[in-house]
C-alpha cells in the first residue's frame, strides 16, 4: 500500500486536493490517502461549504492553524504537521498550489526525508513582492515531484536548474474539477436567487494584498468599479479579507452610491462556478479564476501586472490590464460590443491532469524506501 498524505490548507487549494483524492479513490488496494487540513482558511465559506460541494472526506487531521503573520502560520503548520508524519511515515506527501500551507507542509516533510509532489510546481510571477512567489520557489526547489499545467512551468524550472527527470509537465487539476463538477454547477439556482440573467451581468473577486491591503489602490479599483457598473451589473462576492479593509479603510460609504455594483457573501465551488460560466466578463486578481474563465470561454480581465498563468494570456481568454482606468473600460466595453477574446484549450487541460499524476507516483513511489 502507497500511504499518501494529501495536504489542503486554503480556499484554492480545495479544488486541488478533489481532483487528486477522487483519482487515488480508485485503487483502494494500491493507495492509503489521509488528508490533512491545517485550518488556513477556516470557515464555513472559506472552507466547509467547498468540502461538501465537493464531496472530500472529513480530514483524517485538522491542524487549527488559522489566520496569522505569515511567520505565525507558517510556523504554527510546520510544528503541528511534525508530529502526523512523524506518526504516519507516509510513503509521499502531496502538496498544491501555493499558499503558506504549502510551502509549510513541504518543508515540514522534506526535512524528515519523505518525498514531497508539488502539484501546479513551476508557475513563476517573477513578483517577489507577492507572498506566494516565495512559497512557489521554496517548494519547487524541496519537492521531488513537480507537476507543471503550463509549458512555461517547465522552462522555469529548468532555468532554476531543476533536474529534469523531476519534472512532469501532466495539465492542470483544477480543470479536472471544473470538469468533474460542470454539470452539478449548471444546476445551482443562484442565478435565479440574485435576480440574474445570463450573459447580462459582471463577476467581481478582489482578494489580493497588493489590490485591497493598500487604500490607494483600492480607491482606484472603486473609480473603475463606478464606471463599470453604470454599464452592466457587477456582482462581487467578497473575500474575508477585502471585508475586513473595507473597514478598516471605511469605504463602505464609497460603495453604498454604486447601485449596480452588488456585493454578497462569499460562495461555494459549485455558486460560484455557475455565476462564473453565465458571466458576460470577469474582472478578478485571482490566479485559479484566469484558469477557470479560459476554459469556460468567459473573458477575463485581471487587475494585476503580471501573471504566473502566462497560457491563459497567450491561448486563453484573459487579458492583463493592472489598475489602468483606460484599459479596463476599454476592454470591458468591448466584450460589452461582443468583441471579447475568445480562447482556446491549453494542451493537457483535459480533466486527466489527476490520473496522470496518480499513475508517475504508483509507478515511482511503489519501491520501498
Ligand atoms: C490566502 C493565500 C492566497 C490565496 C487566498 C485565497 C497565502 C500567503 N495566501 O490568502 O495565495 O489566493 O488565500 O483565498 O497563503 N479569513 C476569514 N476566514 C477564513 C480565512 C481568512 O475570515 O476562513 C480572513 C482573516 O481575517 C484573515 C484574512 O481573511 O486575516 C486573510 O486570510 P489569509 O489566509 O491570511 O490570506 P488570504 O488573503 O485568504
Amino acid at each position: 500500500m502507497l500511504k499518501v498524505i494529501l495536504i489542503a490548507g486554503a480556499r484554492p487549494n480545495f479544488m486541488k486536493v478533489s481532483a487528486l483524492y477522487e483519482e487515488v479513490r480508485k485503487y483502494p488496494r494500491k493507495i492509503n490517502p489521509i488528508v490533512v487540513h491545517t485550518g488556513q482558511h477556516f470557515d464555513r465559506r472559506m472552507s466547509h461549504l467547498f468540502f461538501h460541494d465537493l464531496n472530500l472526506p472529513k480530514p483524517d487531521y485538522y491542524l487549527n492553524v488559522g489566520s496569522l503573520s505569515h511567520a505565525q502560520q507558517t510556523a504554527k503548520v510546520l510544528e503541528r504537521l511534525e508530529p502526523v508524519l512523524l506518526k504516519e511515515n507516509p510513503d509521499i506527501v502531496i502538496v498544491v498550489g501555493d499558499v503558506n500551507s504549502t510551502v509549510a507542509a513541504a518543508l515540514c516533510a522534506s526535512k524528515l526525508n519523505i518525498p514531497v509532489a508539488h502539484v501546479e510546481a513551476g508557475l513563476r510571477s517573477f513578483d517577489r513582492t507577492m507572498p506566494e512567489e516565495t512559497n512557489r520557489i521554496l517548494t519547487d526547489a524541496i519537492s521531488d515531484y513537480l507537476f507543471v499545467t503550463e509549458e512555461a512551468g517547465v522552462r522555469n524550472l529548468l532555468k532554476e536548474g531543476v533536474s529534469r527527470n523531476k519534472i512532469h509537465f501532466v495539465g492542470n487539476v483544477m480543470i479536472d474539477t471544473l470538469k468533474a463538477q460542470q454539470k452539478k454547477a449548471a444546476e445551482s439556482s443562484i442565478l435565479k436567487e440574485l435576480s440574474l440573467q445570463e450573459k447580462k451581468y459582471a463577476l467581481l473577486t478582489l482578494h489580493r494584498p497588493s489590490n485591497v491591503d493598500n487604500k490607494e489602490s483600492f480607491l482606484n479599483i472603486l473609480k473603475i468599479l463606478e464606471t463599470i457598473q453604470k454599464d452592466i451589473t457587477v456582482i462581487w462576492p467578497v473575500h474575508p479579507r477585502t471585508d475586513k479593509m473595507i473597514d478598516v479603510f471605511r469605504l463602505k460609504s464609497k460603495i453604498s452610491p454604486l447601485k449596480n455594483l452588488k456585493m454578497i457573501p462569499a460562495l461555494g465551488y459549485l455558486d460560484f462556478l455557475k455565476l462564473m460560466a453565465d458571466a458576460k466578463f470577469v474582472l478578478t486578481d485571482s490566479g485559479g479564476i484566469q484558469e477557470e474563465t479560459t476554459i469556460l470561454n468567459v473573458p477575463c480581465l485581471t487587475l494585476r501586472e503580471n501573471t504566473e498563468r502566462p497560457v491563459t494570456i497567450s491561448m486563453g481568454t484573459n487579458v492583463l490590464t493592472g489598475q489602468n482606468y483606460r484599459k479596463i473600460i476599454s476592454e470591458s466595453r468591448n466584450i460589452l460590443k461582443g468583441k471579447g477574446k475568445k480562447g482556446r484549450i491549453p494542451p493537457l487541460w483535459d480533466g486527466l491532469a489527476s490520473q496522470r499524476i496518480i499513475a508517475i507516483l504508483l509507478k515511482n513511489c511503489s519501491q520501498p524506501r
